[in-house]
């Protein structure tokens, strides 16, 4: 295994009861590229207990940052929401993951789908300028049972818009479309639901999709990744793999946390 290194938890946010973000120092030794994740985590009796998270943070940040959910009797993250200000973590040295931009072919338009904390490596690709200088329009979608689920994405993607280095491009380029589907909002309805009756595309006045001009990197839960590929494969996009890239791209690493 990979050298781990130890962080300084600097602030911890509590967005619902089921989901937190969380900012910790970063060793100038560690090295990542937007959309990657690495092995985060605690020491339990004397061992380290560590999964896959995603840094939410652009890799030009000085700190890191990464969104969680909290599970009851999940090993790692029922101790993981309680970290607090000043607190160590276990951070892998090794930072690894499939939705990066040179997995894809080149595209014009790129959307970005997640559920729940799959939102976590879209935060870090869209926090990034180089994102926009690839793509003509970046569409990041967020799919939460309740609203209050969104209240993460909501603000990244305000802190993007309103940002020095991401603003401008932003507004030329970045389109949100946060969604619920167990609460009344403004956009209701699964992805998958919203993709193949043409309501997403159409709300945002884009055409269907279509692998000649569009790429997509999916994250979430395994049900919705398999769902989501099987409808992608339908309309004629093919997944990159680890040397050939396609027109669309699947985190598989997280599972329970
Ligand atoms: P739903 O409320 O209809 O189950 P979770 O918190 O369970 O990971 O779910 C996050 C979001 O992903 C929820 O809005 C959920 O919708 C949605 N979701 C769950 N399974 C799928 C799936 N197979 N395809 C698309 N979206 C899904």
């Amino acid at each position: 295994m990979a050298a781990i290194l130890s962080e300084e938890v600097i602030n911890v946010r509590h967005w619902t009861d089921r989901l937190f973000s969380f900012v910790v120092t970063r060793h100038p030794s560690f090295r990542f590229e937007a959309g990657q994740f690495a092995m985060i985590g605690l020491e339990l009796d004397g061992k380290p207990l560590m999964r896959a998270y995603s840094m939410t943070s652009a890799p030009f940040d000085d700190h890191l940052e990464f969104f969680s959910i909290k599970v009851p009797d999940g090993p790692l993250t029922s101790r993981l929401q309680h970290l607090d200000v000043d607190d160590t973590l276990l951070l892998g040295a090794k930072a690894t993951g499939t939705l990066m931009a040179d997995n894809l072919l080149p595209g014009r338009n790129l959307f970005l789908l997640g559920t729940g904390t799959g939102f976590a490596p879209f935060a870090s690709i869209i926090r990034t300028p180089e994102t926009y200088a690839r793509f003509e329009r970046v569409i990041v979608v967020h799919c939460c049972r309740q609203v209050a689920e969104l209240g993460y994405s909501t603000c990244v993607v305000d802190e993007v818009r309103n940002g020095e280095l991401t603003g401008e491009f932003a507004a030329k380029h970045l389109l949100y479309y946060p969604t619920a589907t167990r609460e009344p909002f403004r956009n209701q309805g699964r992805i998958t639901t919203l993709l193949s009756d043409g309501a997403l595309t159409c709300d945002l006045g884009l055409a269907q999709l279509d692998p000649a001009c569009d790429r997509v990197m999916l994250c979430g839960s395994p049900a919705m990744l398999s769902d989501l590929e099987a409808l992608l494969s339908d309309w004629g996009f093919t997944g990159s793999t680890s040397n050939t890239p396609g027109t669309y791209a699947v985190e598989r690493a997280f599972v329970e946390h």
